[in-house]
């Protein structure tokens, strides 16, 4: 013998909750007015929750690091055991993590690499690496606050031969698979041409990707940026 499932509750009515209240008709009207004002003042638990487009996924690239360095923090200018700051335009970036619903995300482990200012990976399969400015770390991962918010001390990006100056990162949920994309510099005259940006079909979307550098706030930075991510239901893209 099968059960039947149980009916779904039917959503309330508000004159049949003052009918089985056993109010008097007059007094529906007074109970209704106070049932409104009830919800009106119930906090809206959504509401500070906007939709927020998701970030347009990017190829991560062959330079992720193949082991990880010894040096992963996040200040990339600073190598352990070197007296000196890296060559470059010292930059400082900032942002959080947030999912479609606008939530910020907590824990998510946020990692950026990118070409020193000699245009060198610190990775071994780049072949125009040959000679890496020893005092750039090439390499940072840092964790997502309360807020969502993460930050690194890097240098601004130069370009090498085949793509404008970028930023790889990769973005890990708790228990979520990594996202990867890049940054661009807004304004650089090659962004129109970067075939890895120019994959983004949606201006919209390319535009996100591209951060305004201005003034450093903080001391020991000459440059500073914001880039907001958005996790979603961007698809993965193959490396
Ligand atoms: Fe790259």
């Amino acid at each position: 013998m099968t059960t039947a499932p149980p009916a779904a509750p039917e959503r309330a009515r508000p004159d049949a909750a003052a009918a089985s209240l056993g109010a008097p008709a007059r007094c529906r009207r007074r109970l209704l007015v106070a049932a409104a004002a009830a919800a009106l003042a119930r906090p809206a638990t959504h509401a500070c929750a906007a939709v927020r487009t998701p970030t347009a996924a990017q190829m991560r690239g062959p330079f992720y690091p193949q082991t990880s360095p010894p040096d992963d923090d996040t200040d990339l200018t600073r190598v352990r055991g070197i007296d000196r700051a890296a060559e470059g335009v010292i930059t400082d970036l900032d942002g959080q993590v947030f999912d479609a619903d606008g939530r910020a995300l907590a824990g998510v482990r946020v990692e950026i690499w990118q070409v020193d200012a000699r245009g060198c990976y610190h990775h071994v399969g780049d072949a125009g690496g040959d000679d890496p400015d020893p005092a750039f770390q090439g390499f940072g991962r840092t964790e997502t606050d309360a807020q969502g918010r993460w930050r690194f001390r890097t240098v601004r990006p130069v370009a090498y031969p085949g793509r404008v100056p970028h930023i790889h990162f990769a973005v890990t949920p708790r228990g979520g698979a990594t996202f990867t994309t890049q940054m661009y510099l807004a304004g650089h005259p090659g962004n129109d041409a970067d075939f890895v940006l120019n994959g983004v079909a949606s201006a919209d979307a390319r535009a996100a990707l591209q951060v305004a550098l201005g003034p450093a706030a903080r001391p020991g930075a000459t440059l500073a940026g914001r880039f907001d991510i958005t996790l979603g239901r961007t698809p993965p893209v193959a490396s």
